[in-house]
């Protein structure tokens, strides 16, 4: 399969193709970036702006498999974040289904929207009655809105997140600003509760925690590439710092020995208590807004 669509004449373009694995998959281009999404989880892989490094880290070693989860780029988790005691595997399901095309549409001033839902969703034992759409925003700057509508007759208990992996040049000169003075639950020591005092997060071990009630925008500053990445969000409660570091990189089968050097996830949803309650009939949409800016 190779069909192309021109979406506005010199501005957006999107042609669907089969990727890695034989995945089916969507590029696009517009005056501004380039971008890539994956129909297996909804996951956005790639987006670039012109004369930037990528911003957005894939594996090397990812298997790009049908009902497995692509390791890197922007995997969608609902209907629950981590592995609770009650759930079969870890990070919902919906990272690793085959999501379909709803539409696409291009405004005037040549970005990309492309709309993704997942058929059926509702009817899993695991989030009865949920319908879920995603919305990814194509320009200058990414967008993705996860909405999630109780179409059941019982309120809708779920977590969500946006799972995003960012493309650094050295972790040694990479800080996350943003989360200063925020509790955050230690998940390298069994949750434990901790003040963040430091001004920024430096990765110089396993980093993995889940900061609660920090709705703030944050900021990864990159040293080696000169550039700041802004992480903004809406109806998003919790923020994840997570990176490997040496010794879980070489337990995970599908992530380099090494590229843990290479990237830092800072994840926007809501998971933990932050978890949302929907009363039926109510639709809730958490939005992420990724943007750049090279330092001087
Ligand atoms: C993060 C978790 O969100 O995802 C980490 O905080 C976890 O604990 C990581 O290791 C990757 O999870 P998975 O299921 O994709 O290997």
């Amino acid at each position: 399969m190779n069909s192309a669509m021109t979406t506005h004449p010199q501005t957006g373009r999107v042609v669907f193709l089969d990727g890695p694995g034989d995945l089916p998959m969507v590029e696009i281009t517009t005056p501004w970036s380039t971008a890539e999404i994956h129909l297996l989880g909804a996951t956005v892989t790639h987006f670039q702006k012109r004369g930037e490094q990528p911003m957005l880290f894939v594996s090397k070693f990812s298997r790009f498999e049908k009902d497995v989860p692509i390791r890197g780029g922007i995997p969608v988790i609902f209907p629950w974040f981590g592995k609770p005691a009650d759930k079969p595997g870890q990070h919902g399901f919906v990272r690793q289904q085959m999501w379909e095309v709803k539409e696409f549409f291009s405004p005037p001033d040549g970005s990309v929207f492309v709309r993704l839902h997942l058929p059926k969703v509702g009817e899993s034992p695991l989030c009865p009655g949920a319908a879920v759409e995603y919305v990814i925003g194509i320009s200058e700057q990414l967008t993705a809105e996860l909405i999630v509508t109780n179409t059941g007759a019982q309120p809708l208990v779920f977590e969500d997140c946006l799972h995003t992996y960012f493309a650094t040049g050295d972790i040694a000169g990479v800080s996350v600003s943003g989360l200063t003075g925020q509790e955050y639950l230690d998940a390298v020591q069994d949750f434990l509760p901790i003040m963040d005092a430091m001004p920024a997060i430096q990765v110089e071990q396993e980093v993995d925690r889940v900061y609660l009630n920090a709705p703030q925008t944050t900021e990864i500053r990159d040293e080696q590439w000169k550039r700041v990445i802004r992480v903004e969000k809406e109806n998003s409660r919790s923020t994840v710092v997570w990176n490997p570091w040496i010794a879980k990189s070489k337990r995970m089968q599908d992530y380099g020995d090494e590229e843990y050097l290479q990237m830092i996830c800072v994840e926007s949803g809501n998971v933990r208590t932050d978890a949302i309650t929907l009363a039926p009939g109510v639709t809730r949409s958490l939005k992420i807004k990724l943007s750049s800016l090279a330092l001087a």
